[in-house]
């Protein structure tokens, strides 16, 4: 994948839209509108991941950006009924996938299922996006400890080489689907923990050089704020995205100087 300069905009689809065609409508109004030589639109400048059984279709439509999956499932090839593993992903047109959303974590998924799926993933090439984020906060800053301490134990048996493709999404599980985000500062302080964590891992160099997101009830109107004083390159965006009109409106905002 192309190195990436601009933000890292991801929308995530979770189980919308009701149809393979209103997802087709969706991607080609977009497409439509980021064609506009107005709009001086990056080559490559969204990323939506979307139910698995679009991926194919909706991959090859999506000119202006990447296609990508909201999990991935089996490992291994093999008998594992109802698993998709990340090779099958990656050759029915997914960019990327998302491992560690909190909406998966909900239904049991432990944490050697997703070191699991980050190595398998990474090893082959495919861009993981990464999601961790305290479930409340404390006053003594535990959940600090708890966000680094879950970098840890999932990325310690990843190695260092495939590390390239890694994108970690800071989600605290509170701010998603809520009404408000987090603030900036409430970003930015576990952006610098994600940091050291992951530099106590790769080192300096790459902890500096990683791509870390913000999600969790971005709308419009806050996306300028994260991107300049929230510490993150980029933005997992849920509700915002599902609606053609506002994820538009969230990729002018952050794409449009
Ligand atoms: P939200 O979801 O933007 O609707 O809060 C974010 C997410 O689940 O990634």
């Amino acid at each position: 994948m192309a190195k990436r300069t601009a933000p890292i905009i991801v929308g995530n689809w979770k189980s919308t839209p009701k149809t393979l065609d209103d997802g087709v409508k969706f991607i080609k109004q977009l497409e439509k509108k980021l064609s506009s030589p107005k709009l001086k639109f990056p080559k490559k400048g969204y990323y939506i991941a979307v139910p698995e059984i679009f991926i194919p279709t909706l991959s090859p439509l999506a000119k202006h950006g990447f296609i990508g999956a909201e999990t991935v499932h089996g490992t291994k090839l093999g008998q594992i009924t109802g698993q998709t593993t990340p090779t099958q992903l990656k050759s029915g047109g997914a960019a990327f996938t998302i491992v560690g959303h909190s909406e998966v974590r909900a239904r049991g998924e432990t944490v050697e299922e997703r070191t699991e799926k980050v190595v398998a993933s990474l090893s082959i090439g495919f861009t993981t996006i990464f999601c961790l984020g305290e479930k409340t906060r404390d006053k003594e800053g535990k959940y600090l400890e708890e966000l680094e301490n879950d970098i840890k134990h999932t990325l310690s048996e990843v190695k260092r080489e495939l590390f390239g493709e890694l994108i970690v999404a800071y989600e605290p599980v509170w701010a998603i689907g809520a009404p408000e985000p987090a603030t900036a500062a409430e970003c930015f302080e576990a952006v610098i923990a994600i940091r050291r964590a992951l530099a106590s891992l790769g080192g300096i160099d790459y902890a500096k050089k990683v791509h870390i997101l913000y999600g969790g009830a971005v709308t419009q109107d806050t996306v300028q704020t994260f991107l300049e004083e929230g510490g993150v390159d980029g933005l997992l965006i849920g509700r915002a995205s599902q609606e053609v009109t506002s994820f538009i409106d969230i990729l002018s905002a952050s794409h449009v100087k």
